[in-house]
């Protein structure tokens, strides 16, 4: 028989009890973790959002003992009793509430529960589909929990930090207007005007701008984004960002802000005090020492450019490659000359995987360079190779001849996983960097044109806004646009917009936009800039990528409370899903056009 709530009342919840409790008479409501009747005595451990505690139920108190013998795992429970100290014997020092345990004297089943379809055991756990399937339960893995709760307090930290700092939580449309951006948008047809569509927003970007337009100075918001774009690890189609920006606001003002609100919730969170101010790379800084500019700098291991050592060198391979254009590169792998043909084919292999063509080896020993390529370079360029590559006896050297862009993806690759394959990333540590100074357009030789290297809507620094007007430098321009990294990851960004009509026009036209598609497109948001925009600037930390360094999970989905899957599905409800002729009918679309 299911008992009704009726007036029972929680008094205290499961797992925030502690000895300070003991004497108290308590009613507690959650689930049944587990089950065990030994020696007569029934042991019930309650699980609520909290923790557990473990409720004894005695064979004297004949009702509850009778009701307690029926409980199942999961069943919804309300028990009813006093908190004692357990006798030191049976303490369990694994858990908050392990010194003490209620005997119950009344039990009350408020609903049963199916067997489960999956184990709520974090050591046996399900495949991830059907987890994902019956995400509520699987929702009740306390690992699950935590990183849920923990991204609670990272927003309410997050709200309460900015609020002090004079931001204002304002809401942008979810519904707008189609302006593709990088990727491609999420489309919802209207039925009251045929054929037209609104779009998901991939960002608020405009509307924060607009609302700087508008005078509100500084805004937040905890913004939901949506991007139809090829997912990855630490992708969803639907993300959260933590959407900011600031009127009258210079680069350095960005970065204190950033830096003081991630050093509050750091310590508020995890009781980290994170050093500040966060260490800065340029772009070109970061892609000649980790060859990325997302950085994992928890190790060491940089690279270093042997071109100009190598540029007489007799060895066909580099100075063919050197001739036409390449430059070399190499890593200096410690210990790395103990690793096995194998291994090193292991590498070969990554390498080919990023696209390039391979990795020469030469092993340091006391007297030099040995083996792999050393046999066709002169005595002085194997020493500067050792020398430029800070090599010593027993180490590797792995080099690579290839384009710039080539070399840095195959050894920022490699440095990674050389870092996994030797221990050296500690634990524990959170390595913030700020790159900056990244290049305005980057040039697709295969379509002839320029493309925004990262953000359109970014003002150059301002000794490089003339070059605006002058072709030959557009390469040359650096943007006011800057990247938060921590750990290897990229974490936000951001940058100075372009608030003068007459240059973000001006990088339209770079760009290519003819007056039409830019009018569509982007008419109203121009026209606005004309109407007296202050100077502005934000960024916009990805919530999903924080929570994740935070918890430690090791998947995106780890962390949002109904995720989709790599393939953009939500497996529980069924989304995506067909809807009926008469859904069609209504947004005049027909199926399979
Ligand atoms: P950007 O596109 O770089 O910038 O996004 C900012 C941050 O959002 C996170 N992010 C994602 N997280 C999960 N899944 C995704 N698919 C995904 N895409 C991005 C990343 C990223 O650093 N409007 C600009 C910000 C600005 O300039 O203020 C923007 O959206 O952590």
């Amino acid at each position: 028989m299911i008992d009704n709530l009726g007036n029972l009342k929680r008094t205290h919840y499961c797992g925030d009890l502690r000895s300070e409790d003991i004497d108290k008479d308590v009613t507690l409501m959650g689930w049944v973790n587990s089950r065990r009747d030994l020696g007569g005595l029934i042991f019930i451990d309650l699980r609520d959002v909290k923790g557990i505690i473990q409720v004894v139920i005695h064979p004297e108190q004949k009702e509850a003992f009778i009701k307690a013998e029926r409980l199942r795992l999961e069943y919804v429970v309300v028990a009813k009793g006093k908190v004692v100290a357990r006798s030191p014997e049976n303490v369990n020092s694994s858990i908050p509430t392990g010194k003490i345990e209620v005997i119950a004297d009344e039990i009350y089943l408020l609903n049963d529960c199916e067997p489960l379809p999956i184990q709520l055991n974090e050591a046996a756990l399900a495949e991830e589909d059907l987890r994902l399937k019956y995400r509520y339960l699987d929702l009740r893995r306390p690992s699950l929990q935590n990183n849920i709760l923990i991204r609670h307090q990272i927003m309410q930290s997050m709200r309460n930090f900015l609020s002090r700092e004079g931001f204002y939580e304002i809401e942008t449309p979810i519904l707008m207007k189609s302006t593709p951006e990088g990727a491609r948008d999420y489309l919802v047809p209207s039925r009251i005007y045929p054929g037209k569509f609104y779009a998901l927003p991939q960002s608020p970007q405009m509307f924060k701008q607009l609302l700087m337009i508008a005078g509100f100075d500084r805004y937040f918001q905890i913004a939901r984004c949506f991007r139809d774009e090829d997912l990855r690890a630490d992708r969803q189609p639907e993300f959260t960002q933590l959407d900011l920006e600031m009127s009258f606001a210079t680069q350095e003002q960005i970065f204190d802000l950033v830096e003081r609100l991630m050093q509050n919730l750091f310590s508020e969170v995890l009781n980290i005090e994170l050093p500040i101010p966060f260490l800065r790379l340029s772009y070109k800084d970061t892609m000649d020492r980790f060859g990325c500019d997302k950085p994992d700098l928890r190790f060491g291991l940089e690279l270093c450019d042997l071109t100009s050592a190598l540029q007489d060198t007799q060895f066909n391979l580099f100075r063919s490659a050197i001739q036409q254009g390449a430059v070399i590169k190499a890593l200096c792998i410690p210990q790395g000359a103990s690793y096995s043909r194998t291994k090193q084919d292991e590498l070969i292999r990554l390498a080919r995987h990023q696209g390039g063509q391979g990795i020469a080896f030469a092993k340091v020993t006391e007297k030099g360079l040995e083996s792999g390529i050393s046999k066709f370079l002169t005595a002085e360029e194997s020493s500067a190779i050792i020398s430029l590559a800070q090599a010593k006896a027993g180490d590797l050297i792995a080099i690579v001849a290839d384009s710039y862009e080539m070399t840095c993806k195959v050894l920022a690759d490699l440095r990674n996983t050389i870092a996994k394959w030797q221990n050296l990333i500690p634990d524990n540590i959170f390595s913030f960097v700020w790159i900056t100074d990244y290049p305005l357009f980057q040039y697709n030789a295969e379509e002839k044109k320029w493309e925004p290297a990262h953000h359109m809507f970014t003002l150059p620094k301002e000794e490089h806004i003339p070059w605006l007007n002058q072709p030959d430098k557009y390469g040359q321009i650096i943007g006011q646009l800057y990247d938060l990294v921590c750990n290897g990851v990229e974490l936000s960004s951001g940058s100075i917009r372009c608030h003068r009509y007459d240059l973000q026009k001006k990088i339209f036209d770079i760009l290519g936009l003819s007056e039409k598609e830019l009018n569509e497109r982007f008419g109203f948001f121009l026209e606005a800039l004309k109407y007296g925009t202050p100077p502005h600037g934000g960024i916009a930390p990805g919530l999903d990528r924080l929570v994740m360094i935070m918890t430690k999970a090791e998947s995106i989905r780890d962390v949002i409370a109904f995720p989709k899957t790599l393939k953009a599905t939500d497996l529980m409800c069924g989304a995506p899903s067909e809807v009926s002729e008469e859904q069609w009918k209504e947004l005049h679309l027909k199926p399979g056009e």
